[in-house]
């Protein structure tokens, strides 16, 4: 029999957040085994990171993986941050999207409200486990023993043991899960993820034990921690009409002037006068008195209005020495260099593009460039196909800059690149935040910044296969010189004693004609002591 209304009435209910996640696992990174050991490390060192800058504290995070039973593994994440006070422990790790970043406009690692719940819910449904967790504030305090489930029906934390314990650390938090898992080395892997990590985070020092029992140290190379990012308000460019109808169904100003200054950055007195005024609206109006048309002629009032760009100091960059740094430390190359753009704006939020290389080495020169890509210092290593950055590298053509390339794709040659994308709002393609999505600003930035880390690589490419054919010239002299030496003495009959002179005067004679580029040969001397090094000089960008 055909159903009516009501029979669809009676099936219709909620759908509790917690339950959605559950089924639907690949949103948040799930998706398969081997990922999932990487994203539950990541949310947790992401975490881990971001509480320690926030609280000015000099990272130390240990990560240790432990395997239980095949596809079975315990995973172990300690910091040396500020600690959880005891009332939020339950809520933050048993309770999807419950969070501190979500509502502000800052740059860091996190901003969903929803990591670290779901690899505890991760947990929970393959391994039936609780998550246990040891919480510290302070040096006289006792820390917080928690073991939690989360209930999937209500989306809310069920205690299963509370305590209070001594933990011999000043203050922290440390993780334990244990989840269905594999385990493998590899570019996607946690081996993988901490060493890219320790490239964009020189400040913190990692130290990481793997299933094999190995234990990978990635230390700190700068004591100085990146500048805290100050939290900004939304730029009028980003706003979009339902978004402001809520802001202005909530608002507090007395008028819609007052309002426009308080609640958006970058709009002055006389902005929201000039606002007002295109968009027909008294400037004493009360905000919760605007009609649903005048917010549209506000919106687009904004749209006609030129508005200062949002104010920067909401983002932290890693800057280009530290990039270097970074790279330095975990990239073995020839050659170095970095470029950090300034800063740009997507939909009202603000944006800088970071790229680094490093040329040469071991690296293999048959096959494509290694591509990193990270957002907020975080590396992304899935779905690089989908991501802004491979978008824009395929769009560059590095034959100039001295890499081999296919029409639209991505180079070959010895070379690693990291692109950087630091935002106070990372637009990521979805919630597993894997890539970045394809805002043409973004894309412009990122295609202009490989273009200038292109042309220092293809200077030096250049130089170095100048001084290579110079390498090769002088050889020839060197080798020739004496035969001919020995047929002057024959042809002109020479006492043989004038060899060495005849010698020395031929070279000289060569070597002025070769005029300027004898002055390179000369730089070849030392080329060739300190090839191996030449990235670590700082005159590098010479070469
Ligand atoms: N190790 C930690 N030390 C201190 N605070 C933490 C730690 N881990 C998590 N938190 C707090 O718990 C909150 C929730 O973490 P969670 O990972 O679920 O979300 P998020 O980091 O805000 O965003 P995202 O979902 O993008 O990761 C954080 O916003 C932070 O305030
Ligand atoms: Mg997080």
């Amino acid at each position: 029999m055909a159903k009516t209304a009501e029979d669809f009435a009676s099936a219709q209910k909620e759908i509790g957040v917690a339950e959605f996640f559950a089924r639907n696992r690949h949103l948040l990174g799930f998706d398969n085994k081997l990922k999932a050991l990487l994203t539950t490390v990541k949310e947790a060192v992401d975490n881990a990171l971001d509480a320690c800058e926030e609280a000015e504290i000099l990272p130390e995070v240990a990560v240790e993986i432990i395997e239980m039973e095949p596809e079975r593994f315990r995973v172990i994440i300690e910091d040396n941050g500020p600690g959880i006070v005891k009332k939020q422990i339950p809520r933050i790790f048993a309770k999807l999207l419950y969070g501190s970043k979500f509502h502000r406009l800052r740059m860091s690692r996190g901003q969903q409200g929803i990591g670290i719940s779901a690899a505890v819910l991760y947990a929970q449904l393959t391994t039936g486990r609780p998550v246990k967790i040891m919480s510290k504030t302070g040096p006289t305090e006792k820390a917080h023993y928690f073991e939690l489930h989360i209930d999937t029906k209500k989306n809310e934390p069920e205690i299963i043991k509370d305590e209070l314990m001594d933990w011999p650390k000043d203050h922290g938090v440390r993780i334990e899960l244990d989840i269905e898992a594999q385990y493998q080395k590899g570019p996607r892997s946690v081996d993988s993820f901490l060493k890219y990590t320790a490239i964009t985070n020189p400040h913190a020092t990692l130290i990481y034990t793997n299933p094999k029992a190995e234990q990978l140290i990635f230390a700190r190379v700068s004591d100085v921690l990146p500048p805290l990012p100050q939290e900004i308000k939304p730029h009028p460019y980003g706003v979009e009409l339902g978004n402001l109808l809520q802001m202005l169904k909530s608002a507090d100003s007395l008028n819609i002037s007052s309002f426009l200054q308080s609640e958006f950055s970058r709009v002055s007195p006389q902005v929201a006068k000039e606002l007002c005024q295109v968009a027909s609206i008294l400037p004493t109006t009360k905000p919760d008195e605007i009609s649903r048309d005048q917010a549209d002629a506000l919106i687009k009032a904004i749209k006609q209005t030129k508005i200062m760009g949002p104010p920067t100091d909401c983002i932290s960059p890693i800057g280009e020495e530290l990039l270097l740094k970074g790279l330095k430390k975990e990239i073995n190359a020839e050659f170095y260099a970095a470029v950090s753009r300034v800063p740009d704006v997507y939909r009202g939020n603000p944006f800088v593009i970071e790229v680094a290389l490093a040329y040469g080495g071991e690296q293999s020169s048959e096959e494509q460039v290694n591509l990193l890509r990270y957002a907020n210092r975080v590396p992304l290593l899935f779905q690089q196909g989908a991501d802004a950055a491979t978008k824009a590298i395929t769009s560059v053509d590095f034959k100039p800059y001295g890499l081999s390339q296919s029409r639209g794709a991505i180079p070959v040659g010895p070379c690693t690149i990291a692109v950087h994308i630091a935002s106070v709002w990372v637009p990521f393609t979805s919630e597993s935040k894997e890539a970045i999505a394809h805002y043409p600003e973004i894309l412009k930035e990122m295609k202009l910044a490989f273009q200038e880390v292109g042309r220092k690589l293809a200077s030096y490419v250049s130089k170095k296969q100048r001084v290579g054919h110079e390498l090769k010239k002088r050889s020839y002299i060197e080798q020739f010189v004496p035969h001919v030496a020995d047929t002057l003495i024959e042809l002109l009959e020479l006492p043989a004693a004038k060899k060495a002179d005849i010698e020395r005067n031929l070279i000289t004679i060569l070597e002025q004609e070769r005029g300027e580029i004898k002055e390179i040969a000369q730089e070849n001397t030392e080329f060739d002591e300190n090839f191996a090094q030449i990235g670590d000089e700082e005159e590098k960008d010479e070469f």
